[in-house]
């Protein structure tokens, strides 16, 4: 699959030209934010490649990411013709890309879709993979499928138009990528903090580029998670698991990052990861506006939360741990005491570890 980094749109008529894409209909798909914001300027791009350009909007936010929303569009694909050689284009965060994947998926049996992703967690994350759905009943993601979309078409301009908590919410997932697989790239976030909290164009694409290429890779792969997409789990079983006790209310990259502390937490008491380099991951946490205590939490309450995630296996938790910073491993073999250990250390209920 291919990839297009670029500071601007110009390359999306390139883009298209390239790919497999050939049908005379194209569906831009954002919501009520991001249409009003990018829809005319990729428009603009995509008329050059169909006779037909649509835009669909969604009411901004996860709790229209449902199946009425998916029908809505349905409807509005049907009243406009769209037949299997038409394709659409996710134009938006994780909730418009999961969504229009996920319509993608199922419209006519499948159709093409390409991913534009607008916030810094879908451009370095979810709009990589193919993983696609909506939430069904109160739970999070139920139904869904894997389609993978043709390009992805990653503009970081479009970021300086995103809150502060939407982007330190992406920083927990780039903090994520480097924490697992890549040292020197951990290093390189620390030397250029200033630069990434000024949104510095060259600075924030490097960061996106390289984010992503470490998912990608390991997507490659693992397309299935069967083994090695795991470690992309790092920081998510207790996130998951506070994101659940906030009710959703804690932006999904905050409760990660929570979820990273309390993962180093457990790799230090183990004596994967010394004290210094504990502190150091969290107060990089902290300089990119994560929260680094999770307040009035139930300790207990959480590590139920976190044995009920569906990462288990055969009713043993598989947890994703730090060997050392750039390197995790999956750990089938982690205890309560330790998961609640880690619970604490995010709590406020400092553990003072003994070198
Ligand atoms: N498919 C996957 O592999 C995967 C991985 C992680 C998360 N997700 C999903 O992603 C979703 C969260 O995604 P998200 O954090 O991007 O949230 P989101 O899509 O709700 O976007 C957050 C907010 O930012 C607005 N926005 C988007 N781009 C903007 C821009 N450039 N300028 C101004 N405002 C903008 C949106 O309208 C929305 O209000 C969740 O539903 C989660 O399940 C999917």
């Amino acid at each position: 699959m291919e990839h297009y980094f670029s500071n601007s749109f110009d390359l999306l008529t390139e883009a298209y030209e390239a790919s497999s894409i050939k049908g005379t209909r194209v569906c831009i798909v954002g919501d009520t934010n991001t249409c009003p914001l990018y829809a005319d300027a990729v428009k603009s791009f995509c008329e050059k490649c169909f006779s037909q350009v649509d835009v669909f909007a969604f009411p901004a936010g996860e709790e229209h990411k449902n199946l009425m929303s998916i029908e809505k569009l349905y409807e509005f694909l049907l009243e406009h013709h769209y037949d299997r050689t038409d394709s659409l284009l996710a134009l938006g965060g994780g909730v418009v890309g999961d969504m229009t994947g996920f319509a993608a998926a199922t419209y006519l049996r499948g159709i093409k879709y390409v991913q534009v992703p607008t916030t810094l967690l879908a451009q370095v994350d979810s709009s990589m993979g193919g993983k696609t759905g909506v939430d069904f009943k109160g739970y999070k993601n139920m139904v869904g499928a894997f389609h993978m979309p043709e390009f992805v078409y990653t503009n970081p301009a479009v970021l300086s138009t995103l809150s502060d908590e939407q982007f330190a919410s992406g920083m927990g997932e780039v903090l994520k990528s480097a924490l697992l697989a890549d040292e020197d790239f951990f290093g390189w976030l620390l030397g250029n903090m200033y630069e990434i909290g000024e949104r510095d164009p060259e600075t924030v694409l490097e960061m996106v580029k390289t984010t992503a290429g470490i998912k990608e890779a390991i997507v490659q792969r693992d397309p299935t998670e069967k083994g090695e997409r795991a470690l992309l789990n790092l920081g998510h079983t207790i996130g998951h698991a506070i994101e659940k006790y906030k009710n959703f209310e804690l932006l999904h990259g905050m409760c990660v990052g929570l979820g990273l502390i309390a993962a180093a937490s457990i790799s230090h008491g183990r004596g994967l990861i010394g004290t210094e380099e504990l502190y150091e991951i969290r107060d990089v946490c902290f300089a990119f506006g994560l929260p680094i205590f999770a307040d009035g939490i139930d300790d207990n309450e959480i590590l139920r939360l976190t044995k009920s995630d569906k990462k288990m296996a055969g009713g043993q938790i598989r947890f994703i741990l730090l060997e050392e910073i750039g390197k995790a491993f999956i750990a089938a073999d982690v205890t309560d005491e330790e998961l609640l250990a880690g619970i604490r250390f995010i709590n406020g209920d400092e553990i003072v570890y003994e070198e």
